[in-house]
């Protein structure tokens, strides 16, 4: 069932994401060269308690995680793409991370994703983020009332694929609200007018990720979370979780 929210709700996953954006804000502060991703998932974890909100990712259990989440953000360094788990690994000159997480107040959760460098940043990783904030963005501005869940896909392949990066549609965007994972399933990739009927109320997280070897494969490491690039190329995953109103797009997971 697909839940539309109203205005309250989506003022109270507004708070939701702006813990988010805190989060990301902090980690990206305390990212350097030698800091362990465990550290990082420190820092999340002070940033959620201090704004007294709850962390959506802390023991939860797809059924795409061999196990209940140990952290509350995920740490995708370098040719893993999602889903990297906050290990001892300690960051290196030039790497690149993506840090996803989820919060929740009041029972309402947001869900968001920045990737970054860390020390020297390689030329051809800046690009990457470039075209992945890029691709985020055209998949927003196709998030309006009339339009349909295919034109998102549409308009983030278009950017992603257009630029020659791999992508993959396994792991996509999802409705938010009560629950971090909720219907409907928003894919990466689409086609234009296909897909369900966007209406106000309808809130998504909008998640693509690329690749920059452009192939689409991709397995899953034997920690059973990682979910990294088949080429072992360097991937991007952004996320924000998007409410569709009568005004248009409305990004909840910004400060
Ligand atoms: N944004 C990620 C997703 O929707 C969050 C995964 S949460 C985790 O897939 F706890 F499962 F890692
Ligand atoms: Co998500």
């Amino acid at each position: 069932m697909i839940e539309l929210k109203s205005t309250g709700e989506i003022a109270a996953m507004r708070e939701a994401g702006r813990v988010v954006a805190a989060v990301h804000a902090a980690v990206r502060d305390q990212a350097a060269i030698g800091v362990s991703l465990k550290r990082l998932d420190e820092v999340a974890r002070t940033v959620i308690e201090e704004a007294g909100a709850g962390s959506s990712f802390l023991g939860y259990h797809p059924s795409f995680g061999a196990m209940p989440y140990p952290g509350v953000i995920c740490t995708s360094v370098n040719g893993v793409m999602l889903h990297g788990l906050p290990t001892p690994y300690r960051l290196r000159d030039g790497d690149l991370i993506s840090i996803d997480t989820g919060a929740y107040i009041d029972g309402w959760h947001a869900d968001g994703t920045v990737s970054f460098t860390v020390g020297q940043a390689r030329e051809e990783d800046l690009k990457l983020i470039t075209v992945a904030e890029e691709t985020l963005a055209a998949g927003i501005e196709a998030a309006v009332p009339g339009g349909r869940m295919g034109d998102i896909g549409h308009a983030m392949s278009t950017v992603g694929r257009g630029a020659g990066y791999g992508m993959q549609n396994d792991f996509g965007g999802h409705g938010i609200g009560r629950a971090m994972h909720e219907s409907p399933f928003v894919p990466n990739e689409a086609r234009r007018g296909r897909g369900m009927r966007l209406r106000p109320g309808l809130v998504i997280a909008i998640e693509p990720s690329l690749m920059a070897g452009g192939d689409d494969d991709y397995h899953v490491a034997t920690d059973g979370w990682s979910v990294c690039s088949g080429d072992g190329s360097r991937s991007v995953h952004v996320e924000h979780t998007v409410a569709i109103t009568a005004d248009g797009p409305v990004i909840l997971t910004v400060p």
